[in-house]
């Protein structure tokens, strides 16, 4: 059942492109500038009217929340609050029934964000749940929701789930924009084309897989790594080191890449490999400055740029070249190395990829 690959994590990594034109096949056409999505057409005064978004999720599925917050905000000019859900439940926290929740779980099983769901319901909040498992407890509780065409995910360590909530996020975001009008029919139509050619960005990206294991070669060994990024990649950061953390066990930090200055460039010396992000399109020249600051103290750089790019070319001991895209789209391309690098480190320290120690696929106790 893992067809041909040596790992469930491999083999959903590489399904990755058919798993995102699973998830808004029907409910995108691009080239009539429409998005479907019953839950929340069933639901827009909801959403129109509410002061503002609370997402609330675990893990991963939280590092996609923090997309969709700077989705919803860049886009619909929404305010959003991006929740862990352990903490939410347990701090009093103020809802209204004028604000909408947003639960994102791949298993639809995650206990704390399933006790988050609940809380929020009393307060008289609508929520709705952003799940993969299709009949799961969170789709269940919730009051409407988007499922994530995503497909089984069996490896413990998430990717295409994390692809395919963001994919979901993004549809709501520019629906959320059409309805209120934040964006122009012409930008909206630009960004639905431009999430066409998506997967066969994907696609091509998967090719660098070669590169990656290289680069992987290098790195396997080190003690602590540092991933960085700004603006929709900051996420991807974090998401970069939770990955490396949890199937390699390799203590990993993912920070936006400007709070460097505030501590953590303390830690950077020849052995300290640092993973950053610089998108043509996203603050690329305070990255690129980021990057001179950490190579100025001997730090080892592999950075993740648009195809094309010189600068930074230049500077580090690494790049890895993606497909240019709309920034707010890019953490669908920036990620999928990071899967990569942590699969293949992982492979040759001889870890268990697909199941972990310590970890569970869905976390049912709090
Ligand atoms: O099923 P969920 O999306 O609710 O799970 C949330 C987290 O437990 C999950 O994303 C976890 O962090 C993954 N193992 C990360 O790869």
């Amino acid at each position: 059942e893992k067809g041909g690959y040596d790992h469930f994590m491999l083999k959903e990594i590489y399904e990755q492109p058919k798993a995102i034109i699973d998830t808004y096949r029907g409910r995108m056409l691009a080239n009539e500038g429409i998005i479907k999505m019953a839950g929340v057409d069933d639901n827009m005064s909801k959403f129109l009217n509410a002061d503002r978004i609370i997402i609330v999720a675990c893990g991963t599925s939280w590092h996609a929340g923090l997309v969709g917050e700077y989705l919803f905000e860049d886009m619909a000019r929404i305010p959003v609050e991006v929740e862990y859900a352990s903490e939410f439940r347990y701090r009093n926290p103020i809802i209204t029934p004028k604000d909408v929740v947003i639960a994102i779980s791949q298993s639809g099983e995650t206990a704390d964000t399933l006790a988050a769901i609940k809380l929020a319901k009393s307060k008289g909040a609508f929520v709705f749940g952003v799940c993969n498992v299709v009949g799961s407890s969170i789709a269940r509780e919730t009051h409407a929701g988007a499922y994530t065409h995503a497909g089984p995910e069996i490896g413990v360590a998430s990717t295409k789930a994390f692809t395919t909530q963001i994919t979901v996020l993004s549809l709501i975001a520019l629906k959320l924009a059409q309805a209120k009008g934040t964006l122009s029919t012409s930008a909206v139509n630009t960004y639905l084309q431009t999430m066409q050619q998506i997967p066969a960005q994907v696609e091509s990206l998967l090719k660098i897989d070669a590169q990656v294991k290289e680069i992987a070669a290098v790195y396997k060994d080190a003690k602590n790594c540092l991933y960085l990024g700004r603006g929709f990649n900051f996420p991807v950061a974090l998401e970069g080191a939770l990955k490396l953390k949890e199937i390699s066990y390799i203590h990993a930090e993912g920070y936006p890449a400007a709070e460097m200055k505030h501590g953590p460039i303390a830690l950077i010396d020849e052995n300290m490999p640092v993973f950053v992000i610089a998108t043509s399109r996203g603050h690329y020249e305070k990255v690129v400055s980021n990057i001179q600051e950490i190579k100025s103290r001997s730090g080892k750089i592999v950075a993740v740029v648009t195809e094309g790019d010189e600068t930074v070319k230049e500077i580090a001991d690494h790049v890895i070249e993606i497909p240019d895209t709309e920034e707010a789209f890019s953490p669908l391309l920036t990620t999928i190395p990071f899967q990569l690098l942590s699969y293949h480190i992982a492979v040759m320290l001889g870890k268990n990829v697909d199941q972990p120690r310590n970890l569970a696929k869905s976390v049912t106790v709090e």
